[in-house]
């Protein structure tokens, strides 16, 4: 049986959906404190037994563990915005590292030895080569990515020592919401730009900031890959199925291998919404690298993933969701 950290939050929810739809007779374990997820992205399914709990609570996990049959934990649980870990590191610290750390204690104690990771392309940092493969070097420029590469390096070592089989997934930029209109993102405060910009056409913001027009790229705004998180949902079920037989720790980027600049991402949303977006131009944030765009050959090959969805698709359902969004 399979146990979901923060399956009520954005991606968690639409990969616990598509998981739940893939196997038919499963049912999942979700634990979330609630922090930024939402009770009703989990209301689509009476499959889903959920606690509201701190994954690092190590008593409590080892409860759930006794009383339910897990074998492997897919961890979306985390803080994860770029901006607030630089003004607030000691929180993304507790959070990211120390209480993902108290979740493999609790794992350890349980003899429970598989574990799928979300981390990120933050990982990275300032890309040396582009697309970005696996072996580029993990710099990060921030403390979120920072976090992150931590605990890809303590799950190396479980591995290494205990014998673990975990996958770390990299995700690129995470978009779009479920067809079914249930389930979809809802992050307050929103930092992701696709739904910023849809805000903006709602007239819920007064306009898009684009940070930066006089970049090194062809319209000078800034690049990065647009996945459809039920691809990343899709992806997380082959991971799973993979690590069954894999022995040790892999990683995968997760992208479209296609990247799209922040004024491509604008036009695009104008012309789905058949909406005027107001824009203003801002500074440069600083740490944002230019472009930043994946090379997924190895999830292609080796879980046999394809993203479905192209950029205009991801933004139809996003526009779906933001015009009724559910929470
Ligand atoms: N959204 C993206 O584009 C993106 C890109 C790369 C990586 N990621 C990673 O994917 C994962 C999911 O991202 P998301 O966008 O769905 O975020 P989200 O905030 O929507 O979901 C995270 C969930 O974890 C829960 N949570 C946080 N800390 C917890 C704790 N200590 N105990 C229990 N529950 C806790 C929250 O309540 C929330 O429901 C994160 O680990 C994130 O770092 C996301």
């Amino acid at each position: 049986m399979l146990l979901v950290t923060g399956g009520a939050g954005y991606i968690g929810s639409h990969f616990i959906k598509t998981y739940l739809t893939q196997n038919p007779d499963a049912q999942v374990v979700v634990v979330d404190n609630l922090s930024e997820g939402h009770p009703q992205a989990l209301d689509f399914s009476d499959r889903i037994l959920f606690f509201q709990e701190n994954i690092g609570n190590i008593h409590e996990m080892g409860e759930i563990f006794k009383r339910h049959p897990i074998d492997a934990i897919v961890h979306f649980a985390a803080s994860c915005c770029v901006g607030e870990s630089q003004t607030q590191p000691t929180r993304y610290f507790q959070n990211n590292v120390v209480n993902t750390l108290n979740l493999l204690k609790a794992m350890d104690e349980a003899n429970i030895r598989k574990f799928l990771f979300s981390s990120t392309c933050a990982t990275y940092g300032t890309p040396q080569r582009l697309p970005l493969d696996e072996s580029h070097p993990q710099n990060p420029i921030n403390v979120y990515g920072q976090t992150k590469l931590m605990i890809e390096q303590a799950l190396q070592t479980y591995s290494a020592t205990l014998g673990w089989s975990y996958t770390a997934l990299r995700y690129f930029n995470a978009a779009g919401g479920d067809n079914s209109g249930l389930i979809g993102e809802g992050h307050s405060p929103e930092t992701h730009l696709i739904p910023l910009v849809l805000k903006a056409a709602l007239g819920k913001r007064d306009a898009i900031e684009i940070y930066g027009n006089d970049y090194d790229t062809p319209d000078g705004t800034c690049i990065r890959d647009y996945v459809h998180v039920n691809d990343l949902a899709m992806a997380h079920c082959k991971a799973l199925e993979r690590l069954n037989t894999q022995q040790g720790g892999d990683a995968f980027n997760l992208g479209t291998t296609h990247g799209a600049s922040v004024q491509e991402v604008i036009t695009l949303c104008q012309k789905v919404t058949g909406r005027d977006i107001p824009i203003n131009h801002a500074p440069r944030r600083p740490g944002d690298p230019p472009v930043l765009v994946a090379n997924a050959d190895k999830a292609f090959s080796l879980l046999n993933w394809a993203p479905q969805y192209t950029l205009e698709k991801i933004i139809e359902t996003a526009w779906a969701w933001e015009q009724t969004p559910r929470y």
